[in-house]
């Protein structure tokens, strides 16, 4: 989580690091700061965002500047635990992306050496302990600075009389952008893409001196070279386009994504799936994920199981990591949109610690995650912008259809029938996308409620879990999901007339069970919304509304539903004036653990 930035060259760094932090508030956003070296550092910050920023800042004149965007961890938002943090003498300003582990310790020995701390946050031990190191030489002083810091970080440091900036990563995202005589430093592509589409991505371990004509990485074996790579997409890729929200903007993206991602993998013309992966010899798999990733795993086990017969588990990423788990031959799928969730890459580490061999589902070309896995499978959502995960998950689903049929054990038809049902699935979100305003007004009637409950059964039951998820993350309202099976098992204490239920009545084998459950909700009086296939004549009796889906072969249905359960978050959202592409307390890439 949060964004920090860099700019040295021949412009004025301070439009830069402004716009350039803009496009890294999905990052975090509770507070914002720079610093820009003219004569001296001057250093600018405050709660709230960049816009608020620029409101109150003088015009800097200075080439060089580094710039931060938080959603804090140590210490609240506020002016003081807001970034750049500086060193005593005010000559070393450093802006710092992650968690410093023995940030206590440091600020001990640091305080009674006479420093002085400002600030609640562990970023500030680093300006104070590269000052406590510094004797003319800044790269020097920030290599040693870091041998005693444990944790994780992407920095970037700026000093008084030093015409350079100095970085340095570890398990923290840091991208620098190339140009002609100047060059730019941060969390991700979308910041650099205004000035360059030329980047290079840093590994675990760099330490980098950035001037405006040069870019010298080393690493403990020495100085090192990386890669230059050209971005494939443009900002115009992640600007709204027309849409009010981001999120409004991706979830009409859907059917491209599925169509891109399918003609990555799967041939225009012949029944064939080539994920172009090397075979694994494995006997069960874990996948393992976070959030709305976290959903679109639960749906791969029931793809995995049923077209590929293959014992499967899954895993929330986090719990992995404290777990005992015992790994036979397991091949274990990290499922991650920006592939730089902390919780996720610790749960790879651990997964090919215990020697099994590995796989990243990802979005984000050179992103973490596939530097540790041993192999990636790329979606293709392009830019996620929008701090709720939309044309990523669907994407992520598609990517988990390619696999369970890649592995397929099934009769040559019945797997060809599948895979021209996949094929239909871009046109058939269309549908829903020409249908919008249908939906909307279901979501302005979700928007008066304070809670609501989602249920589902069988596959659709991970996509209750994520239409509650996208419920609450954007509009704030209380939504729990649950297996409509369970809620006689104490959810029916709270179901009251004011509790609307979106029940999920696919058109599948569970379709019966789901009557019942539904019958029992009306007997509480709760109103009901039912998403169901338009072919479902009966529905109607039981339920106060109804929201038409197109039909798919019930193995797709999650797809259908998602988009749905999208529209209806989206719209109790704006309904009632969220901020719906920074929702409250949130970010999209959570660098933490
Ligand atoms: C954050 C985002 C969610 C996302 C989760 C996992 O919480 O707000 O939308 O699902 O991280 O992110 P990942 O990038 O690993 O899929």
């Amino acid at each position: 989580m949060c964004g920090i930035v860099g700019y040295i060259g021949d412009r004025d760094a301070q439009p830069i690091l402004l716009q350039s932090l803009r496009r890294l508030e999905y990052r975090g956003y509770d507070s914002c700061g720079i610093a820009v070296l003219a004569s001296t550092i001057k250093v600018h910050k405050d709660v709230g965002r960049v816009e608020q920023l620029e409101k109150a800042l003088p015009r800097n004149k200075g080439k060089l500047g580094i710039g931060h965007t938080r959603w804090a961890t140590h210490g609240k938002p506020s002016k003081s635990n807001a970034h750049p943090h500086i060193d005593c003498s005010g000559k070393i300003a450093v802006v710092h992306n992650g968690v410093i582990d023995n940030f206590q310790q440091l600020r001990d020995k640091l305080t009674q050496e006479g420093h002085r701390f400002h600030s609640d946050t562990d970023s500030e031990v680093m300006p104070h302990l590269i000052e406590s190191y510094y004797q003319g030489d800044l790269e020097q002083a920030v290599r040693r600075a870091l041998v005693d810091v444990h944790g994780s970080y992407s920095l970037i440091v700026l000093a008084a009389n030093h015409k350079e900036l100095l970085v340095a990563r570890n398990e923290s995202p840091l991208v620098v952008g190339v140009g002609d005589g100047e060059n730019f430093v941060a969390s991700d592509v979308p910041a650099l893409l205004d000035y360059t589409d030329r980047v290079i991505y840093l590994e675990d371990g760099d330490v980098g001196v950035i001037t405006d004509d040069e870019i010298r990485l080393f690493n403990q074996a020495g100085e090192v070279r990386r890669e230059t790579n050209v971005i494939p997409w443009t900002m115009e890729d992640a600007q709204k386009g027309g849409y009010d929200h981001f999120m409004l903007k991706e979830i009409h993206e859907q059917p491209r994504v599925i169509r891109d991602t399918l003609g990555g993998y799967l041939s225009a013309i012949e029944p064939e799936v080539d994920l172009g992966l090397e075979s694994t010899e494995f006997e069960d798999i874990l996948l393992l994920a976070c959030g709305t990733s976290y959903h679109a795993g639960l749906v791969g086990r029931y793809l995995l199981e049923k077209v590929a017969r293959i014992p499967v588990r899954v895993e929330i990423a986090s719990e992995f990591n404290h777990s005992n788990a015992v790994l036979g031959k397991t091949w274990v799928i990290g499922i991650t949109q920006s592939g730089e969730t902390a919780d996720l890459l610790g749960a790879i580490k651990k997964a090919k610690q215990m020697g099994c061999k590995t796989l990243a589902i990802t979005n984000c070309v050179g992103s973490s995650a596939t530097r540790i896995a041993d192999q990636t499978f790329y979606i293709r959502a392009q830019p996620e912008i929008g701090v709720a995960a939309t044309k990523s998950f669907i994407a992520q689903l598609i990517a988990l259809y390619l696999l369970a049929l890649s592995q397929a054990k099934m009769d040559i038809k019945s797997r060809e029938g599948l895979i021209r049902e996949l094929r239909l699935l871009p046109d058939k979100v269309q549908l829903i996308l020409d249908g919008e305003d249908g939906i909307s007004k279901y979501g302005k009637y979700l928007s008066t409620y304070d809670n609501a409950f989602f249920v589902a059964r069988g596959i659709n039951f991970p996509m209750a879990l994520e239409g509650a998820l996208k419920l609450k993350e954007i509009s704030y309202i209380h939504a729990e999901a649950y297996p409509a099976g369970e809620l006689k098992h104490g959810p029916f204490a709270l179901l009251t007339p004011d509790t609307p239920v979106i029940a999920i009545a696919a058109g599948d084998d569970t379709y019966e069970a789901m009557l019942t459950n539904i019958k029992e909700i009306k007997a509480r009086e709760s109103p009901v919304i039912a998403l169901a296939d338009e072919a479902d004549e009966d529905i109607d009796k039981f339920v106060d509304y109804v929201i038409r889906v197109p039909s798919v072969a019930p193995i797709f249905s999650p797809v259908i539903n998602s988009v749905v359960l999208q529209l209806l978050a989206y719209y109790a959202a704006k309904e009632r004036g969220c901020s719906i592409d920074m929702p409250r307390n949130l970010a999209k890439s959570v660098t933490v653990k």
